[in-house]
């Protein structure tokens, strides 16, 4: 089966991009990450991309007046590459209603807690001041609302005693690495179904999971 076309959106430092990159380097991969596009001229990640032999492209986002101009630029990057799965990692523009809905079941975000808990910014020190034993992150599709949508998977983390946002922030992140892969994986396999609010992973089964991460990875 031909491997599906990603195009990666990021705005900054771009770990997970990497750990996407480095999970499509295996030649059993469903996915090839054909372009990494980033809002921010200056983005660590793009250097990374580059590095890794990836075509790049930069949609500066003050350099369009509204958000309808900028997301049509992004809609033709894709187009011009032919992509097929969007991962949003660490991009930090809000899309329009009207682009998440052309991707609809095709656009893919990780967010650094168990969603629903702590949408929006900050979501480490949030957890930290609500004295929370177990944290993680979440990789889900994207619908309009921030931070909302089908959950595909989750890993948890234990919050420990004497934790600081940094390293919170560590232990959650080698966590998003993990899932991220793995749950692209599942969509570009086609293994992915929504039905209303939940996704159904097929041929999955409903044995406990000993390493926190649904499903198991
Ligand atoms: C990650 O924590 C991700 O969950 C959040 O933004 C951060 C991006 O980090 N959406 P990186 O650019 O992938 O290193």
């Amino acid at each position: 089966m031909a491997r599906k076309r990603v195009a990666i959106l990021i705005s900054g430092r771009g770990s997970n991009m990497s750990a996407l990159i480095e999970a499509a380097r295996a030649r059993e991969y469903p996915a090839e990450i054909a372009l990494v596009l980033s809002n921010r001229p200056t983005a660590k990640g793009l250097e990374i991309a580059k590095s890794a032999g990836i075509a790049t492209a930069v949609v500066d986002h003050t350099a369009y007046k509204t958000r309808e101009e900028f997301d049509a630029e992004i809609e033709k990057q894709l187009a011009a590459a032919n992509i097929e799965i969007i991962c949003l990692a660490g991009f930090m523009r809000v899309l329009t209603a009207q682009f998440v809905k052309n991707w609809e079941g095709y656009l893919l975000n990780i967010h650094p807690s168990l969603l629903p808990a702590f949408k929006g910014i900050d979501t480490h020190v949030r957890a930290l001041d609500a004295g929370v034993k177990i944290h993680g992150c979440t990789v889900h599709f994207v619908v309009p609302e921030i931070d909302s949508g089908p959950i595909i998977m989750q890993a948890a983390v234990p919050v420990l005693e004497g934790d600081d946002e940094e390293e919170l922030a560590t232990r959650v992140l080698a966590a998003e690495h993990r899932i991220y892969p793995a749950a692209l994986k599942l969509l570009a396999e086609g293994k992915l179904a929504i039905e209303g609010e939940r996704v159904v992973v097929a041929g999955v089964n409903g044995e406990a999971d000993e390493t926190l991460t649904s499903p198991r990875i």
